[in-house]
């Protein structure tokens, strides 16, 4: 496991339930995109669950999917836990920048990962289509991207922010993360925009 530190969002607390404001704002519009991107009876892999309303609020609408959180964050984990419906399994430990985190897992429907390319090293994408490659034939990504000369203000500034932060982080660059999968075998579907700048992108390979 690597010991260099991860980055969370501010988080409120109630017992073991973690609430991010950014995921109350957007888990349900995440949810009912999802729902409608999902197979009957899907069973989805998250990574980088964070607090876990994610996959709540999509079990809320779903109740036939079988949803896998993970997270490198022990608290997070404790949180996913908290949210998760009856039958799922336990949140996993994973960390994307570990080598063949995917080796003792089994396939998986569809991949999903909200809002974390951007706020980890790219190592963390590059192991996340290794492990896709391994597990899936279906990634889902939700978060911000920047479409070059396109991209949005705000997320050109949050940007800027993260590498102030960190060298080593940032909005992803969308023609490069298309790139990245496409060069694993998957082709992209036309990123849909999803409010407050904010993009779903579904990568596929047949
Ligand atoms: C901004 S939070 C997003 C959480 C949640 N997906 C959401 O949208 O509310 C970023 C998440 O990515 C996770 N993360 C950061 N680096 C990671 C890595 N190397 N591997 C897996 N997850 C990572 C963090 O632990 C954190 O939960």
């Amino acid at each position: 496991m690597s010991d260099e530190p991860i980055a969370l969002e501010d988080r409120a607390q109630d017992g073991a339930k973690l609430f991010s404001p950014s995921a109350g704002r957007n888990k349900r519009v995440v949810a009912e995109t999802l729902a409608e991107l999902l197979t009957r009876n899907a069973g989805v892999l998250e990574l980088g669950s964070g607090t876990g309303e994610h996959g709540a609020a999509l079990g809320e609408l779903r109740a036939d999917v079988v949803w896998q959180y993970s997270d490198p964050d022990a608290a997070s984990r404790a949180s996913q836990a908290a949210w998760a419906r009856e039958g799922w399994p336990a949140p996993l430990d994973i960390d994307l920048r570990v080598a063949e985190w995917w080796a003792e897992l089994s396939p998986v429907d569809a991949i999903f990962s909200a809002n974390m390319i951007h706020i980890a090293p790219i190592e963390a994408l590059m192991g996340l289509v290794k492990g896709a490659e391994a597990l899936t034939d279906t990634v889902i990504l939700y978060g911000p991207f920047l479409f070059g000369d396109h991209s949005a203000p705000s997320n050109l500034e949050f940007d800027v922010s993260l590498r102030r932060r960190d060298p080593r982080w940032g909005v992803r660059q969308w023609e490069d993360v298309k790139h990245i999968f496409g060069s694993a075998g998957f082709n992209a579907d036309q990123p849909r925009p999803m409010p407050s700048n904010n993009h779903f992108v579904r990568f596929h390979r047949s």
